[in-house]
């Protein structure tokens, strides 16, 4: 049997189709309800839904065979696991955004740019790369209301339709990386279950015949 995490939120409702499309059988609804696994009732698969951030760390320490998650989240934990297919939905991008007259009033040089953001190693490391100094601020969520109440110069978060900026009166600066949901496997399980996971992989395919 493979053991799957699932992610819960923004991707729940389209893994949970991607799944059903490649012909896994099991009451997902009944995740995160009450249950907190199911099995599928060919009895091959058995589902967790976690937290999209917990996705990884379940799968890197072996507790899952397999998770599905966002892209987001595989570049802030960096797990060591094997990543070999992009579910292409979920699209999104994760970026750098602000106030309009951020721009316009340009930082301050002597100062730590504050980032507020749900994803600091990513954040870390975008601004290390380019050689700004910043002090992060970590949030779990909500975070464009950051910049509106001056906890932070600017934000790094994931946007997808763009509403949630626009609504606060944000814009992106720059973006980071584009993000979809991706197939990430146990390194041991790759290659003790190489059989399970190749059929289901197959199925998973976004090109695979249903
Ligand atoms: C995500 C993200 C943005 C929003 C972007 O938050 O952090 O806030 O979605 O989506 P949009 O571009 O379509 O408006 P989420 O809904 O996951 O909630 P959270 O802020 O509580 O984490």
């Amino acid at each position: 049997m493979l053991t799957i995490a699932l992610a819960k939120g923004r991707l729940q409702e389209k893994t949970f189709e991607r799944l059903k499309k490649a012909g896994v059988h099991a009451d997902l609804g009944a995740l995160g309800s009450r249950r907190l696994s199911v099995e599928d009732t060919s009895g091959k698969y058995s589902f967790l839904l976690v937290k999209p951030g917990d996705v990884p760390i379940y799968v890197e320490h072996g507790v899952a065979d397999v998770g599905i998650c966002g892209r987001d989240v595989i570049l802030e934990s960096q797990p060591d696991v094997h990543e070999p297919l992009d579910l292409g939905f979920g699209a999104c991008r994760l970026v750098v955004a602000g106030k309009q007259d951020a721009i316009n009033q340009g930082h301050n040089l002597l100062s730590r740019l504050k980032v507020a953001t749900k994803y600091p190693q990513v954040a870390t490391r975008y601004f290390h790369e380019r050689g700004t100094p910043v002090e992060i601020i970590p949030l779990t969520g909500s975070v464009e209301i950051a910049p509106l109440l001056g906890l932070s110069d600017c934000i790094v978060d994931i946007v997808e339709t763009g509403r949630t900026l626009v609504e606060n009166g944000l814009v992106v600066f720059d973006t980071i990386a584009p993000v979809t949901a991706r197939v990430i496997v146990n390194r041991a399980s790759f290659q003790l279950q190489r059989k399970g996971l190749l059929i289901l992989l197959a199925a998973l395919e976004p090109s695979a015949e249903h």
